[in-house]
């Protein structure tokens, strides 16, 4: 019998995921996220600088992002440390024919040991004082000159100003012949939003359900994350434009730019 409820740790955000999930999660994060536009920011920005060959992805999940960015030429490295997604992204990169460096690791209490052009995190939602953390320790491993991208979530103006709002939705994915609904529930309070999905997968065993469970900062259209000043300069915001149904509802991304001074 495998733990249907995501946990999380007293004073994290991070969730442990039920066993054996991943792999429907991951197909809808695909389906509904454009990971590839997003990688052709990242690349059209990084191409203007001239000087990134090696990018690090925090958080890398499924290696989707990395698959696109590969194509691009850069040498790829993912961190996650969820193991599940780890084997998954293994095995996507080798049956793609990509050489891209999957490892477990918990990027909230050690870093790859080795330097990069680029470290990026994309769609991971931890808090906006964690990303802020994680930025000032990405000094460490990333090259002189070189730049920290981090996704972040900001409030679309006319919720900006209303402090509750819930809003619910339901999507449907076939994956891998098995059909899966999703509930999603999404709740702002204040500069918050509190999501809760609710998968059920119509197994040939049985059907089987689990549950999702995040935790988003929201950014005003002017905040910026406190890290220009303490050893990054920061470049460029960008607003992903992505695929109808990509963020949370009440919000749009961002992609921020920073390059280490
Ligand atoms: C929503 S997924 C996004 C995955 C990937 N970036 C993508 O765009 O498909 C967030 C990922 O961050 C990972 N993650 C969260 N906190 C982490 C931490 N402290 N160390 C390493 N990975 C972490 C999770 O395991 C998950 O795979």
């Amino acid at each position: 019998m495998v733990n249907m409820m995501p946990a999380r740790a007293e004073n994290t955000w991070k969730v442990t995921y039920p066993e054996d999930c991943i792999k429907y999660i991951e197909a809808f994060r695909r389906h509904y996220w454009d990971h590839q536009g997003t990688c052709k920011l990242l690349h059209e920005f990084f191409s203007q600088q001239g000087n990134v060959h090696s990018v690090c992805e925090l958080g890398s999940g499924a290696g989707t992002n990395l698959i696109y960015l590969d194509d691009y030429g850069y040498q790829c490295f993912g961190y996650d440390s969820n193991q599940e997604s780890i084997v998954l992204s293994q095995r996507r990169a080798e049956s793609n024919e990509k050489n891209i460096e999957f490892n477990l690791l918990d990027f909230s209490k050690n870093l790859p040991n080795c330097q990069f052009n680029a470290v990026v995190s994309l769609f991971v939602p931890i808090s906006l004082e964690d990303m802020e953390k994680l930025a000032q320790s990405c000094l460490q491993i990333l090259k002189p000159g070189g730049y920290f991208a981090c996704m972040l979530l900001a409030v679309l103006p006319e919720f900006e100003a209303i402090p509750e709002h819930n809003v619910t939705n339901t999507e449907f994915l076939e994956v891998d012949g098995t059909s899966v609904i999703r509930f999603n529930y999404y709740k702002k309070s204040g500069d918050q939003i509190q999501y809760d999905g609710v998968y059920f997968a119509g197994e040939s065993q049985g059907p089987r359900m689990f549950q999702d469970r995040d935790r988003y900062d929201l950014l005003t259209k002017e905040q910026m994350l406190k890290i220009a000043d303490t050893g990054y300069r920061h470049i460029y915001r960008t607003r992903i434009q992505g695929k109808p149904d990509q963020c949370p509802p009440m919000t749009y991304e961002v992609i921020d730019f920073f390059q280490k001074n």
